[in-house]
């Protein structure tokens, strides 16, 4: 794989699924271009914006001038920046006040923030007259390579994350990755652990570019529109072929069941934030994996090793205030959406870029593992 070609032009990854397709522009800038490709998109349209208090300070006032330049209408609606956004009460005064703003049929939703946002906004879109179109224009890494691509929206149940929810395509994702450069950058960190996820699921290539080329992924230009627009047709690829999570999506999971569970045991706190919990959870596959005679020991090492460099945990001892209780994860892992009819469903791999479903895992053999990784 070579290096990217330095242009100025947007890449454009067209998710493929006929009737509910739509393309994802990933460039610099391209808030100013947002008015412009919504009026093409939906002429005559009005346009509700759903962020948070935090990404409204940063980027409301020139989302909003780029729709108003393109004469479009907007209403706004500001919720609290963070997970406990995603709850009914948060949902319903959303819903309300979009009803409020008389955003019919044929208008949109606007989703502005990064995966909380876009999960909100895109559930509110999915239910609010029955379904209003949504565009996503996500803020974070995280969000421009992952959640705001393939349609899954939601919020959480107090029984656990994203237990509420629908799968709802947007009709345009327009990922500006000049607004990566506001990001702290731990919260830019934790997204690449996203980026390195498509490498190890899906294609060796692209992880060996990243481990020559991460650190121009962090500085900005070329390379980091080439790894957002790589994961992106990844993404895209998978989800045409499996939009529902009938099969192969799940494998968008690596990482996830052992990470989810280990995030949920430091409360979803800032202890340990998504990112850094699928890097722990995508060490754990990998060596999940050579345990069981999958993998060698030395790609073990490479990934950790690539992780390890750009600053992401690699062992669950390293998780701040300590590792999560061995009982805790265990049940935890048990009651994630991956497990069915009780058997726990993991994402394994047969190499780097060799992802799996693996669909014989035992608890027993978890809990050993677990035992081992914790002590
Ligand atoms: N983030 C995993 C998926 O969209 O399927």
């Amino acid at each position: 794989m070579t290096a990217p070609p330095q242009t100025n032009e947007a890449r454009v990854v067209r998710v493929a699924l006929r009737e509910r397709g739509y393309d994802i522009v990933i460039g610099r800038n391209l808030v100013a271009t947002l008015g412009s490709r919504v009026k093409a998109l939906r002429p005559g349209t009005k346009c509700a914006i759903v962020t948070d208090d935090m990404v409204a300070v940063h980027h409301l006032e020139a989302v909003e001038a780029s729709l108003a330049a393109a004469g479009i209408a907007t209403a706004h609606v500001i919720v609290p920046a963070g997970e406990s956004s995603k709850n009914y009460a948060v949902f319903q005064d959303v819903c309300e006040r979009i009803i409020a703003a008389r955003i019919e049929r044929g208008d949109l939703v606007v989703a502005l923030g990064g995966g909380v946002i876009g999960d909100l906004a895109g559930f509110v879109a999915a239910c609010v007259r029955r379904g209003v179109d949504y565009v996503q224009v996500p803020t974070t890494l995280l969000a421009q390579v992952d959640s705001s691509v393939g349609g899954k929206t939601g919020i959480d149940s107090p029984q656990g994350k994203n237990l509420i929810g629908a799968f709802h395509q947007p009709v345009l994702v327009v990922a500006d990755t000049a607004l990566l450069d506001t990001l702290p950058e731990r919260q830019f960190r934790a997204g690449y652990a996203e980026v390195v996820k498509y490498g190890l699921l899906g294609d060796a290539a692209l992880f060996a570019w990243l481990e020559r080329n991460w650190r121009e992924v962090f500085g900005g230009g070329a390379a980091r529109e080439y790894a957002i627009a790589a994961c992106c047709r990844a993404k895209a690829d998978i989800v045409v072929r499996d939009e529902r999570e009938t099969g192969e999506r799940a494998l968008l999971n690596l990482g996830h069941t052992f990470g989810h569970a280990l995030e949920a045991a430091t409360g979803f706190s800032d202890r340990l934030v998504h990112g850094e919990a699928v890097s722990l959870g995508m060490v754990m596959a990998f060596e999940f994996s050579a345990r069981r005679g999958l993998i060698s020991a030395d790609e073990v090492a490479r990934v950790r090793a690539h992780l390890a460099a750009v600053g992401l945990p690699v062992r669950v001892t390293e998780v701040p205030g300590g590792a999560p209780r061995l009982d805790e994860v265990m049940d935890l892992i048990a009651q994630d959406k991956k497990v069915r009819r009780g058997k726990l469903i993991f994402i394994l791999v047969r190499g780097i870029g060799r992802a799996y479903v693996a669909t014989d895992v035992e608890a027993g053999e978890v809990r050993a593992f677990l035992a081992e990784q914790l002590s």
